[in-house]
């Protein structure tokens, strides 16, 4: 791996706390954003992953200081490819206590952005304590890092999954949860952790609900990948693509650009109590949609394969997106018949 990292020129982090501190003051010293905001510095933990890779480019372009710290589990260092001579990257498991507190303290981040997590919840239902390790147990290790570093923010990812088997619709942050897969409640145990850490040591603190995303690096090679890389996956390879049941269930589906943009957002907005926010367009599409915009943008329709329904799949998903405006415009939300046709057109614009 390590010649991988380099083959990339990702300058991995093996400093001393001291080079560390001050190679970063130094650095962000009358920096500026594009938005003549003072730069900060950032940590993001699952960086090298799909939502974290987008995240950390969009940080950098707007002149952030970022360390990224990726155990490379499901993460791939060629992700950030187009910025890596411009953030620091450290390979570290954030289960790796002396380490992470190590890099957070010589970092010294005034934010840190958390998605690092084995995100799948069937697998989660095979592996319980092994999806606890990381999702609860690291996510408590980097609160506790943070905390002792006395960093000003966290936001970390939750997921829609919380909302449960029979979500309202659309499905409110307030609402009730019910998780009915260990992934799902350990996302819920974190949110509520954030919550705590707000309230009893005064970290600023928010936890993003991300319902469906999709777009560019979201792999569609293994049974849980997003429904829409899988699409992508069968149009270009000229397969059928296999619709779980009757096709009419519906989710909100969120491009990954819009996503890096909410988590910028939310790391640099003004000071914010403790919130959960969900992260969607706030629309319903069906699997069928999908496949009439797919058609109307390459101009023949995608051959089918209907399969049964997978178990435990909900029949239908869309997030209120309320809260989600206090952070952004949301009408700069890309519907995804856009993200989706821009996606077949080889558009990969953020
Ligand atoms: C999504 C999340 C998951 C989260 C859950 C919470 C993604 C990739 N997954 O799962 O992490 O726990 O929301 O609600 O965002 N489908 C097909 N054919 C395929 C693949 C999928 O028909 O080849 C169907 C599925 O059965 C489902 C829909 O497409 O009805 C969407 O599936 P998927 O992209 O896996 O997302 P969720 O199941 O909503």
């Amino acid at each position: 791996m390590a010649n991988d990292e380099l083959a990339i020129g990702l300058r991995a982090v093996h400093h001393s706390p001291y080079t560390l501190v001050t190679r970063a003051v130094a650095r962000s010293l009358e920096r500026m954003t594009e938005a003549g905001d003072v730069a900060m510095r950032i940590i993001v933990t699952g960086g090298a992953g799909f939502i974290g890779s987008h995240t950390c480019e969009r940080l950098v372009e707007a002149a952030h200081e970022t360390l990224v710290i990726d155990d490379l589990s499901s993460g791939v260092p060629s992700n950030l490819a187009s910025v890596s001579d411009r953030l620091e990257f450290e390979q570290l498991d954030i289960r790796d206590r002396a380490r992470l507190r190590r890099a957070v303290a010589a970092w010294r981040p005034e934010a840190i952005l958390h998605l690092a997590a084995i995100v799948s919840a069937p697998l989660s239902i095979e592996e319980p304590l092994q999806t606890a390790s990381v999702n609860l147990c690291g996510s408590l290790e980097l609160l506790e890092a943070a905390r002792l570093a006395a960093v000003r923010r966290v936001v970390a990812a939750s997921s829609a999954a919380v909302y449960g088997p029979e979500p309202a619709l659309p499905s409110r942050e307030t609402d009730s949860p019910m998780p009915v897969s260990p992934y799902a409640a350990q996302k819920l145990a974190l949110e509520q952790h954030l919550a705590v850490y707000s309230a009893v040591y005064g970290l600023q603190t928010l936890a993003l609900r991300y319902f469906n995303v999709y777009g560019p690096r979201q792999l569609p090679t293994n049974p849980y990948s997003g429904v829409i890389s899988i699409l992508l996956d069968c149009l270009m390879n000229g397969r059928p693509f296999p619709v779980n049941g009757d096709g009419a269930q519906t989710r909100d589906y969120v491009s990954v650009f819009d996503v890096a943009l909410i988590n910028q957002r939310a790391l640099e907005a003004p000071s914010l109590p403790h919130q959960v926010i969900n992260v969607g367009c706030g629309i319903s599409s069906s699997l069928h949609d999908l496949i009439v915009v797919a058609e109307s943008c390459l101009g023949q329709r995608p051959e089918i394969a209907f399969r049964p329904a997978r178990l435990g799949d909900i029949p239908h998903s869309r997030a209120s997106i309320e809260r989600l405006r206090e952070l952004i415009d949301a009408t700069t939300l890309r519907p995804v018949a856009k993200g989706l046709c821009d996606l077949l057109h080889g558009r990969v614009v953020g």
